[in-house]
């Protein structure tokens, strides 16, 4: 019954906790051999992995010494008790060696990572770049705020409209070039006639539906993208336009120009150069463009921005015509209004410098980071 338990126990090499050697093992002796022997392995594991596997094999649910307390029916009665307290012992020691092995992996581990990366803790953190505002939609955001404290109302309007409410209701004769299939992108299978689908060539197609879905006096405003058969340093084929009416009673040119000049001297100071010049759109009588002296030109250097007029064309306005008001059923004895049309994009280069617009939609993070960061309620 009872053996040289040292040398049944050292033979025990087997990684399998299942191992049976502890059958053999029913003296005392023999059960202090053992926790000697685990308390051993486990001040060797290497790793945690090593020391979890390990203490399973001890003392996990079908570990050894589990499996040594069922043998204590086989073991003489007298001697059982004592045989309980080598377990108890084995156990005890067995854990304790655990406990250590556990800390000194942890202090190993800890200590090789402050050898391998030394941690300057008092460097300053490291975080991403701050995302702000595209410098058109800043502008755009900045001019509808502006154009909000002045007394107008913002709303939107949709990007994909009919041929109506874009040119019809506005106006345009049948022939007039923006109408042409090379101005304009209509929408393959969009209706026909009137109800023929296109992406808006300007915002004015809001003008039109706001006129014809409620009563004068309104004075609005509305941003939003525009699209058009257009490409070259000035001219991009999506850009943002800014659309502006205000009809009540006894709305003249006088309101317009104090409107606009509010606008210009906000955005770039007091003394930028502006001029009205007369210019045609179907839809307003008397109709302007408004300039804003070029602040791109350099003395004796040609200018490719304002093809070396000195000036920059930056809004379409005008006094809306009787026809416009006429089919939203506007009594154009009573009520007059006036309306503007603004390129935002324009706006942004003029304000920011950028020479080609084609830059504000090239997505070039080294070129967007140049511009200030846009704070809603001041730039
Ligand atoms: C219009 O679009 C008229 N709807 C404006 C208007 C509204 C007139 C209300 C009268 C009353 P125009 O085509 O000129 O007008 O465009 C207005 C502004 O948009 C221009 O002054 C210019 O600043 C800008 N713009 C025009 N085409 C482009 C383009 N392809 N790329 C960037 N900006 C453009």
């Amino acid at each position: 019954m009872s053996g040289n338990g040292n040398s049944r126990v050292s033979s025990t090499e087997s990684m399998d906790p299942k191992g049976s050697d502890e059958r053999s093992i029913v003296n005392i002796a023999d059960v202090r051999a053992l926790g000697q022997e685990a308390a051993e392995r486990l001040v060797a594991a290497k790793t945690q992995e090593a020391l979890r596997f390990e203490a399973a094999r001890w003392l996990g649910g079908d570990g050894r010494l589990r499996r040594l307390f069922e043998r204590m029916k086989q073991i003489e009665p007298a001697e059982r008790k004592a045989f309980g307290q080598a377990i108890n012992g084995a156990k005890k020691a067995i854990e304790a060696a655990v406990a250590e092995a556990e800390s000194r992996l942890r202090r190993d581990s800890l200590a090789r990572e402050l050898a391998v990366a030394p941690l300057d803790i008092t460097l300053p953190g490291r975080c991403g770049a701050p995302g702000t505002f595209h410098p058109v939609l800043a502008t755009g955001r900045e001019l509808i705020e502006l154009f909000r404290s002045l007394g107008f109302e913002a709303v939107s309007g949709p990007q994909v409209d009919t041929y109506g409410h874009n040119f019809t209701f506005l106006g345009f004769p049948k022939d007039h070039p923006a109408t042409d299939m090379q101005d304009s992108f209509f929408v393959a299978g969009g209706g026909a006639g009137d109800a023929r689908l296109l992406l808006r060539t300007h915002t004015s197609n809001v003008q039109v539906q706001e006129m014809h879905r409620r009563e004068p006096p309104m004075a609005v405003v509305s941003a939003g993208a525009v699209f058009r058969r257009d490409d070259d340093i000035t001219h991009s084929p999506m850009f943002y336009q800014l659309e502006g009416f205000h009809i009540a009673k006894g709305i003249s040119f006088a309101h317009l120009r104090g409107t606009l000049t509010r606008f210009v001297q906000a955005l770039f100071g007091a003394d930028r150069a502006v001029r009205l010049r007369p210019s045609y759109f179907p839809f307003v009588e008397p109709g302007a463009e408004l300039d804003i002296s070029c602040p791109f030109c350099e003395p004796n250097r040609s200018c490719r921005v304002c093809k070396d007029s000195g000036w920059v064309e930056v809004l379409g306005c005008g006094m809306i015509h009787p026809n416009v008001f006429e089919p939203a059923g506007i009594d154009y004895e009573r009520y007059s209004g006036f309306a503007f049309g603004l390129g935002v994009d324009r706006l942004a280069m003029l304000r920011y410098g950028v020479r080609d617009i084609r830059w504000l939609y090239a997505n070039d993070p080294a070129f967007l980071s140049n511009f200030p960061a846009y704070v809603a309620g001041g730039a």
